[in-house]
């Protein structure tokens, strides 16, 4: 019997670059970034988005690096509208000026997702690795409300601003947000490499959790706030990716197409550019994609387990970083066998004094490795 063809993707993630005046150590690339000499140019995006719209992506989501950093951002929003894709840009906000976000609202953004470092200069300059990155940061929200664009701010929380959740919530609020992504760190990329420094604690957690809860109730109707807490304390992964080759797919700077944005940790895996090869072969056929698809692939416990197509095993990346290999159960579920390789690293977390600082920042910065 032949597998049943998969169904086409939702959604789109084109990595426009991997340039970003901001060094959040918990920056989600990869540790090898695509040089500028790499990156593709307006017209193969183009393409790539004409091919997406046709394989049946809907919405697409600029992003990067900083998607700014791209002299040709308003072209590459009006091909991707000229195809009628859904375009939502994901930016830190340095390197829009007012004309630059008028021209981008002409060219037909739908959405802005503004990520905020911290509350104040102090602790997001610090985070962001930019002096006066939080004052600019500031001044695009409040041209973004002018221009009226709809905005929802993107705050990744860590044990350094966690319990600062209020004030973030208040701000949203201040800026005209209409929705607040809380989402805490996931670890992949260069967050991986900052885990230590950034994991925050249990009581930490407990407390964020009981927060939300009462903010969902007190801010009905103003705010809408989705809360991604973080994974190593739950009983049970996520479905990364709403399951692997499910839903998304992610286009880095180079063109190279990747079934989720921390693919490349996974060795063994051939990925295939979308300049040399078709979208849709590359979705349906390409043997990165079909890895993981579905269930058949998946070992004991998830193989006949009731949450299976819930959770579709949790993260591969995640499990090729804790137990070395990407067919495993994530550790995080606790049925997994590797369950307690979690604990440890939560144990060692806690008991490590130094292990929270920021001076033990790594800070996310380009090295031209990988220029095609
Ligand atoms: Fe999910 Fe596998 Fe855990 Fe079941 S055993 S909950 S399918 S990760
Ligand atoms: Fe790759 Fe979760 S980040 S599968």
């Amino acid at each position: 019997m032949t597998a049943p063809r998969p169904a086409p993707p939702i959604a789109m993630l084109a990595e426009l670059t991997h340039r970003c005046p901001l060094a959040c150590p918990y920056c989600s690339n990869p540790l090898k970034m695509v040089a500028r000499e790499g990156e593709i140019g307006t017209e193969a995006w183009a393409d790539i988005f004409a091919q997406a719209a046709k394989l049946g992506v809907l919405q697409l989501h600029l992003s990067g690096g900083e998607p700014a950093s791209r002299r040709d951002l308003t072209d590459l929003v009006r091909a991707a509208r000229d195809v009628d894709l859904y375009v939502n840009l994901i930016t830190s906000g340095i390197g829009l000026t007012e004309a630059r976000l008028r021209e981008l609202d002409a060219a037909g953004v739908e959405h802005v997702q503004l990520s905020l470092q911290g509350v104040n200069a102090g602790i997001a300059d610090l985070i962001g690795g930019y002096k006066g990155g939080f004052d600019r940061k500031m001044q695009v929200a409040r041209m973004i409300g002018e221009i009226g664009m709809p905005l929802t701010l993107n705050a990744v929380m860590h044990r350094h601003n966690l319990d600062d959740l209020p004030q973030t919530l208040d701000m949203a609020v201040e800026l005209g947000a209409r929705r607040i992504e809380i989402a805490c760190v996931q670890f992949q990329g260069w967050a991986l490499k900052n885990r230590a420094a950034l994991q925050p604690t249990r009581e930490q957690v407990a407390q964020a959790k009981a927060l939300v809860d009462q903010a969902r109730r007190d801010m009905r109707g103003t705010l809408v706030i989705d809360f991604v807490p973080p994974d190593y304390y739950a009983d049970y992964p996520k479905a990364c990716m709403g399951g692997w080759g499910s839903t998304g797919l992610n286009v880095t700077p180079d063109g190279t197409v990747l079934p989720c944005h921390a693919a490349e940790t996974i060795p063994g895996l051939t990925f295939q550019n979308a300049t040399e090869v078709p979208l849709d072969q590359i979705w349906y056929d390409g043997a990165a994609f079909n890895a993981f698809r579905g269930t058949d692939w998946m070992p004991e416990p998830c193989q006949s387990c009731s949450r299976r197509e819930v959770d579709f095993g949790g993260c591969r990346c995640q499990a090729m970083a804790i137990v070395g290999r990407a067919e495993a159960t994530d550790p995080v579920c606790k049925l997994s066998p590797d369950r307690p390789k979690v604990d440890a690293l939560l144990t060692e977390n806690a008991e490590s004094a130094a292990g929270g600082t920021t001076e033990d920042f790594i800070y996310r910065r380009l090295e031209p490795v990988r220029a095609r």
